[in-house]
């Protein structure tokens, strides 16, 4: 993908966020007259906060290193891979984006930002292999995050094996 293809992407999921903010908000007031304070005693977490709001900043105002940009992953989604990339996401990404990723395990607790919501946030456009592959590999550093980075820790057909499994577990 061009950087002019990824920066209209960003652009577009951006204003989707923007505009699904008001819809998910419209939908929360509707809810809450029907059925009281339901979301909210239930725990649930808004549209934005389920987001890494800073990092999406950041790769639309082009901050994509140039080492990620255009990234592509080589692998095919085979059986063997995405479970592969499922034991990958069990040991090191579990306790924070949780067992269902939605940002919930156990050492989320306390994180400011918290964990992404990952069963979100793929089946959003920003969700391309340059911006998966960059952020798992350098981790919350460029923003301030704890987000471990991977890339002395898993070789990098790990880490697209990882993608390979949010895709297949998430992505649609
Ligand atoms: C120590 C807790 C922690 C661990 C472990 C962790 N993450 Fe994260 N992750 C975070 C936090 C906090 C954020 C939000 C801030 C940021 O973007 O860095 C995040 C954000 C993300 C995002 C960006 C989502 C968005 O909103 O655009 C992705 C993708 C992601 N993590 C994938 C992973 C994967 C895959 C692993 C395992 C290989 C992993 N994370 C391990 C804490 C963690």
């Amino acid at each position: 993908m061009t950087r002019t293809t990824a920066f209209l992407v960003v652009v577009v999921t951006i204003t989707t966020l923007t505009f699904g903010t008001c819809n998910a908000e419209a939908g929360k007031h509707g809810r809450m007259m029907k059925g009281g304070m339901r979301g909210h005693m239930m725990g649930e977490r808004g549209h934005m906060d389920k987001v890494s709001v800073k990092r999406h900043r950041l790769y639309m105002r082009g901050g994509l290193p140039a080492e990620y940009a255009g990234k592509t992953n080589p692998y095919e989604p085979t059986p063997d891979l995405i479970k592969r990339g499922e034991e990958i996401y069990m040991q090191q990404c579990k306790a924070c984006h949780g067992e269902s990723g939605r940002g919930d395990g156990p050492a989320a607790k306390g994180l400011d930002p918290k964990p992404s919501d990952l069963s979100f946030i793929m089946k959003r456009h920003i969700a391309t292999d340059e911006y998966l592959f960059w952020t798992i590999a350098e981790g919350g550093k460029p923003i301030g995050s704890t987000m471990p980075a991977y890339k002395g820790i898993l070789s990098e057909k790990d880490i697209w094996a990882v993608i390979l499994y949010l895709r297949d577990r998430f992505g649609r």
